[in-house]
Order: C-alpha cells, then sequence, then structure tokens
C-alpha cells in the first residue's frame, strides 16, 4: 500500500468527565462528525503538502516513534471543532494510529490503535484518560469503569496509579444537540486545574465522587431509555462541573438558554470553554435559544461507526 486513508468520529461526554480522569465512571458517544486522514511515504515530514515541523506536532510524532519507517506526507480534514471538547486530537490520534498501522501492514485491531492513541495523547496532554481515543476507536457509545460483564468489556488500560476498563454501551435513540461557545481551551491546563483543587480541598474529593455516583445512575437511565431522569442527572452534573471550576459564563449562558426546551444540558469534555450538549425532543427550539445567547448549535447523530481505514479517500 502507497498511501493509507482513516477517519475516527469525535465524541461528547454525557457524564463524568474530569472524575474519569481519577479512574471514576464516565460516558462517552461517537458523534457524525469526523476526522479524516492519509498517509504516505515521503521525504520530508509534510501536513497538507507543506514542509512542518514534526516537534510542533506532539500526537504525530509520538506515533511515529513507533514505525521504523520515516519521514511522513500527511493530509488531514477535521469535521470536528478543535478545542472544543468534541474530542479532535483524540480522533486525529486514532486516525493517524490506524493509517499508519493499515501503511506498515501491521494489526489494524482497535484495542491497539485505542491503546497507542491514549499514549500519544497522554505524550501530548501529559495527563488525561483513555475515554477521548476510546470513544473514537470504538464509535456508537462506551462507558469507563462501570461494566463487570466480560462480554462487554472492549479493553483495559492503565497508567501510573489509575486503571480504566472500557465497555461497550447500547445508547437508544436519543436526540442530543451541541452547542459550541466558539471559544478555544486546552484539555491540559483545565485538568490541571481540577488536579490542584482535589489535592487541596477535601470538599472538591467529594464532588468528583458525587459525579461518579450520578454516572452510574445515568448509565441505569441509558439502559431503559428514562431521557428525564438522564437529563437531570445531565444538568446536576454540569452544576458539579462548575463548582470545580471548568464551567464558563458563556457556557452557563448556553446550558441555561436550552434548558426550558430540554430534560437536562451540561458542558462536555474538558470546559473552560468549548461546547455544551442538551438532551432533548426539541432540537430546532433548543438550536434558536443556542443561538439567540451568541452559540453555534448543530444537532448530532450518534450510533456512529468508529476508527475505519481504506485504500481510496473517504471524501467525495
Ligand atoms: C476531555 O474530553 C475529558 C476530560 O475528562 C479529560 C480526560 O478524560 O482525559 C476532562
Amino acid at each position: 500500500m502507497n498511501e493509507a486513508f482513516a477517519s475516527a468520529p469525535g465524541k461528547f461526554v454525557i457524564l463524568g468527565e474530569h472524575a474519569v480522569v481519577y479512574g471514576k465512571p464516565a460516558i462517552a458517544i461517537a458523534i457524525d462528525r469526523r476526522f479524516y486522514m492519509s498517509v504516505k511515504k515521503s521525504n520530508e515530514f509534510m501536513i497538507n503538502n507543506e514542509a512542518a515541523d514534526i516537534r510542533q506536532n506532539p500526537h504525530l510524532r509520538y506515533i511515529l516513534g513507533n514505525y521504523d519507517m520515516m519521514p511522513v506526507s500527511v493530509n488531514m480534514d477535521s469535521r470536528i471543532p478543535t478545542g472544543s471538547g468534541l474530542g479532535s486530537s483524540a480522533a486525529l490520534s486514532v486516525a493517524f494510529s490506524a493509517a499508519m498501522r493499515a501503511l506498515n501492514n501491521r494489526s489494524l485491531n482497535v484495542a491497539d490503535i485505542a491503546k497507542e492513541a491514549f499514549e500519544a495523547e497522554y505524550f501530548s496532554q501529559g495527563r488525561g484518560s483513555p475515554m477521548d481515543t476510546s470513544a473514537s476507536a470504538h464509535g456508537y457509545g462506551i462507558a469507563l469503569n462501570m461494566s463487570k460483564e466480560k462480554e462487554d468489556i472492549l479493553w483495559n488500560i492503565s497508567k501510573n496509579e489509575h486503571a480504566w476498563n472500557v465497555s461497550r454501551i447500547d445508547v437508544p435513540k436519543m436526540t442530543f444537540v451541541i452547542g459550541c461557545t466558539g471559544i478555544r481551551a486546552a484539555t491540559g491546563p483545565l485538568v490541571e486545574k481540577v488536579r490542584k483543587y482535589k489535592d487541596s480541598n477535601r470538599f472538591a474529593s467529594d464532588i468528583i465522587e458525587e459525579i461518579s455516583g450520578i454516572t452510574v445512575e445515568g448509565l441505569k437511565c441509558i439502559r431503559s431509555n428514562d431521557v428525564v431522569n438522564l437529563g437531570k442527572l445531565m444538568t446536576k452534573n454540569h452544576k458539579l462541573l462548575s463548582i470545580l471550576g471548568v464551567s464558563s459564563d458563556e457556557l452557563n449562558k448556553l446550558v441555561n438558554a436550552s434548558l426550558p426546551y430540554a430534560y437536562g444540558a451540561k458542558l462536555t469534555g474538558a470546559g473552560g470553554g468549548g461546547c455544551m450538549v442538551a438532551l432533548t425532543d426539541q432540537p430546532d427550539k433548543v438550536c434558536e435559544a443556542i443561538s439567540s445567547r451568541g452559540g453555534a448549535p448543530f444537532i448530532v447523530k450518534t450510533g456512529v461507526e468508529g476508527v475505519r481505514t481504506s485504500e481510496k479517500s473517504e471524501q467525495k
């Protein structure tokens, strides 16, 4: 193969972000916004047909280090807004891992891709959980540290003192609207902010425990298609994340604007800016409410496939 093509989806977090960093449960769902990539051998490292400095691209640099073949020419096109909590850097790492594997005739085992992509994210951010990379690799819906059923477990990942089991979950048809503030926020510093708070204050640890309990309840609601209680838990999770200091005025504005038309709403991902998500059966009303407060809304499709590779471009 001279050139490998891969794509991987973004995600949103229904419940449990930040707490998951400490090995607590979380639930994430893949969305119909993908990161597309092609990779071929080259004489110099190139991105989108221009010479690039590999040191500026820690995710790619980490993964390239696992292969003898250097350098490569990478073409990428993301439909996932960056720095928005929707997992664009995780999708980049997952797609690049898959493309490099395809190009080098290595196994395309999804667990191996998820693990390699997590290591690349960790290398780049210096912290975090395997939630985003696992959601992007598997697609559909995943839960972390929730299932004890052997047949549901997809893979186990551990790093330093934390361990995560990643399991598949079935997500019934539910309608979600994402609202983006347009403010980019890097995940690493927000995770670090919560860690410092947690290390210096018992109260923050209690909040993380509370988020953990909410997430366990939330999975029961997903299993029974109970949107009313799932929505309530999402809104409660938002309040707890605000107490942890990772919401913002813009996020609160969009969450509050959507609540009259939604079962519940919360920030999604690291916070600080980025996006919020609302669970609703009135998506047009929620979109209007988000737009009227300066946000950029879109209705997401769920039930999407995870990473995939091909010998031809998927894009038209
Ligand atoms: C980012 O999408 C979610 C966080 O929990 C960080 C992580 O899990 O790596 C904030």
